[in-house]
């Protein structure tokens, strides 16, 4: 009897394993992404995540080798100076959009604007 308790309590922990990774693998992001900043010089930023997936071929360390999955987390590590202000802005989205434009490639844009979306 206590060998079949410790096996069910094996077979669920299992179960709980599988059903919770799966979620997690299943986390592929909102479709649109509000990168909050402090209140002040510049509005936030929205951002279209899906379309950055699909334009870049599920290639989630493009964005994801610099910050982790989760969201509010640019401003968390900018909080925290593990990321200076505008790092990512300068490194990631400017740098491969104009890398892209370059290259002939669709690609994003690099007014301020377009980024910086006022909110209504
Ligand atoms: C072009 C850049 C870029 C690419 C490529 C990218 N992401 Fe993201 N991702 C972001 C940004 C920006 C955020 C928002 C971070 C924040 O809120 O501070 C985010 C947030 C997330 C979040 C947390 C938000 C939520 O709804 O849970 C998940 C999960 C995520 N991304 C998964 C992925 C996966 C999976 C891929 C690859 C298939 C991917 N991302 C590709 C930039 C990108
Ligand atoms: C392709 C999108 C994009 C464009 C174009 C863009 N930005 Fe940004 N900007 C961002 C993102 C994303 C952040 C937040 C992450 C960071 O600080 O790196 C940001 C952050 C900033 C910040 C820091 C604000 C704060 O309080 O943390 C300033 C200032 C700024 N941008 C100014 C500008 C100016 C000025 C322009 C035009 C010359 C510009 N940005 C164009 C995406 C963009
Ligand atoms: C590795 C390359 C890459 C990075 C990094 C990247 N982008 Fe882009 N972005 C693109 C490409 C490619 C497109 C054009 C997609 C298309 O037209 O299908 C695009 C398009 C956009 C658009 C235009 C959407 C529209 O409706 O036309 C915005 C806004 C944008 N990016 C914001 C950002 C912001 C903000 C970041 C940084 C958090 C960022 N991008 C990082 C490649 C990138």
């Amino acid at each position: 009897m206590k060998r079949f308790f410790v096996g069910l309590i094996v077979l669920m922990a299992a179960v709980f394993i599988a059903v919770v990774g799966d979620a997690e693998n299943k986390n592929t992001g909102i479709g649109e992404a509000v990168i909050h900043l402090e209140k002040g010089r510049m509005p936030q930023v929205t951002f279209p995540h899906h379309m950055h997936q699909k334009a870049l071929d599920n290639n989630c360390n493009a964005c994801h080798d610099m910050f982790p999955k989760q969201p509010g987390i640019i401003k968390e590590m900018i909080f925290q100076e593990k990321l200076r202000k505008k790092q990512v802005m300068n490194s990631k989205c400017l740098k491969c959009h104009k890398d892209q434009k370059k290259a002939g490639l669709a690609s994003g844009p690099t007014q301020c604007s377009a980024c910086h979306v006022r909110s209504k």
